[in-house]
């Protein structure tokens, strides 16, 4: 077994089940939370993030096909998904590719949010791009089912200030992109785009009264 990736609290490793290379993401004990809560929060976030990793993919947002799984032990079997985080992509692509990744991020988006979804934990780390150019969704463990707009907003604020900071060089091209794509599958779309902009003017009012 060969570990992939330690995270803030899962450990995920590769392995092979029926000939087929799958990932396994385990949820481990954290040994400062009691054993009761720390119980029911991997519980609780292992059958949300399965829920929303079948739920995305039911309305065309593509994640890792979920193979087994078992809330008990935290502890999910998934599809392995080749390719390259778009963290790493987006760091030395062209303008015009980066274009086209971002496109195809804001359709996804869109496609999750018309269907009552948001991620959670929308960063560039948490999408595969794979070799034929599709972008794989995961790590939906912070995710939710919810037809508020102002959810909605924050989980695209939280894409935007991910790509503020790890990927300014194409900051420009990749929000354009992202939001074409947002507006062409979601048609509630200028509602959220405005209330992120509404969510910006209160930190900045936020700030400004904090005499930041
Ligand atoms: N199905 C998969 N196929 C290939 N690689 C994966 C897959 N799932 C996860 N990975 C890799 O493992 C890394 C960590 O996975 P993930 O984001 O799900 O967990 P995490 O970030 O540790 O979770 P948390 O947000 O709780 O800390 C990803 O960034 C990715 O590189
Ligand atoms: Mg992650």
């Amino acid at each position: 077994m060969e570990i992939i990736a330690r995270g803030a609290e899962a450990v995920l490793y590769a392995d092979v089940l029926d000939g087929r290379k799958v990932m396994v993401k385990e949820r481990v004990r954290k040994g400062y939370r009691l054993a009761q809560i720390d119980e029911r929060l991997r519980r609780e976030r292992t059958n949300r993030e399965v829920k929303l990793l079948t739920d995305a993919r039911a309305a065309g947002v593509p994640t890792p096909q979920v193979l087994d799984s078992d809330s008990t032990t935290g502890m999910i079997v998934m599809e392995f998904v080749d390719g390259e985080r778009v963290k790493e992509y987006l760091d030395r692509a062209s303008s015009a590719s980066a274009g086209k990744v971002c496109k195809r991020i804001g359709e996804s988006v869109g496609r999750l949010h018309a269907a009552g979804m948001v991620h959670g934990d929308l960063t560039t780390s948490n999408m595969i791009l794979r070799p034929g150019g599709s972008v794989v969704f995961i790590d939906f463990g912070l995710g939710s089912h919810t037809a508020r707009v102002e959810d909605k907003a924050v989980d695209m604020k939280l894409l935007h200030d991910s790509l503020k900071a790890a990927h300014f060089r194409v900051l420009g091209v990749c929000w354009k992109n992202i939001t074409e794509g947002y507006v062409k599958e979601y048609k509630n779309a200028g509602e959220v785009i405005k209330q992120i902009d509404a969510i910006e003017g209160r930190m900045r009012y936020a700030e400004r009264a904090a005499g930041a």
